[in-house]
């Protein structure tokens, strides 16, 4: 199994670069975010529960998430392996990750983590929110989410630093450069 974990802060370009990991490695991408969001629309308990922490750019509560990707885990144990787009968010979702993983001989073998400035991250959620109607890509929330990403997301790159697996990759320029430059990091893994 390659499975991957695409990091960094909102609108770093996490989403973009999955679909084109997904088409040329063939991986199952796994986007916390857009299953939490089918459930809104779906207007389920977890959805409920899920919106009212998301609309604020808060993040919806460890045991939540960390249960309802064990399931997922566990339903696509035969994929070639995955990229986890939006998680691990916390060191406690770090570590449920490779426990999961364990489960089944494997565990993460990269993180691929998106550098970009705050300006340019604003910016394209700015313009994004324009067309999206997501909820969150407001400035106020936005701003929340940023400040979310600094206090209990960032502390991650520590983490998978002292495990010598992480990329950091420059997330400015065009989506094709930075896609050339993730593939370079995995092809070097998987050669
Ligand atoms: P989630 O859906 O994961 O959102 P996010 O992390 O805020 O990320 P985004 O989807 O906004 O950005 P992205 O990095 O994927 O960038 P994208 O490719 O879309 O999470 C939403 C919420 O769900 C969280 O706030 C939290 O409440 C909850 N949640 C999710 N996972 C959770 C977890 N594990 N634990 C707890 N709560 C969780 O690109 C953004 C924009 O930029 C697009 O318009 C795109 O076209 C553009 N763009 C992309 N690349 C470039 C480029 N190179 N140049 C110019 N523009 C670009």
């Amino acid at each position: 199994m390659l499975n991957i974990v695409i990091f960094g802060a909102p609108g770093s370009g996490k989403g973009t670069q999955s679909e084109k990991l997904v088409a040329r490695y063939g991986l199952q991408h796994v986007s916390t975010g857009e299953i939490l969001r089918d459930e809104i629309e779906a207007i389920t308990e977890l959805g409920k529960l899920a919106d009212s922490y998301m609309s604020k750019g808060e993040l919806v509560p460890d045991c939540i998430v960390i249960d309802m990707l064990d399931s997922l885990i566990e339903k696509k144990k035969h994929v070639k392996g995955f990229i986890f787009d939006g998680f691990p968010r916390t060191v406690p979702q770090g570590e449920a990750l490779s426990k999961m993983l364990s489960k089944h001989e494997e565990d993460v073998n990269a993180v691929i983590s998106l550098e970009v400035e705050d300006e340019e991250l604003i910016d394209r959620l700015l313009k994004r929110g324009q067309i999206s109607g997501r909820s969150d890509d407001n400035r106020e929330t936005i701003e929340a989410r940023l400040k979310v990403y600094y206090r209990q997301t960032s502390p991650l790159k520590e983490f998978y630093k002292e495990r010598g697996i992480l990329k950091e990759i420059d997330g400015i320029g065009t989506v094709d450069d930075i896609f050339r430059t993730i593939e370079k990091e995995i092809d070097q893994l998987i050669k």
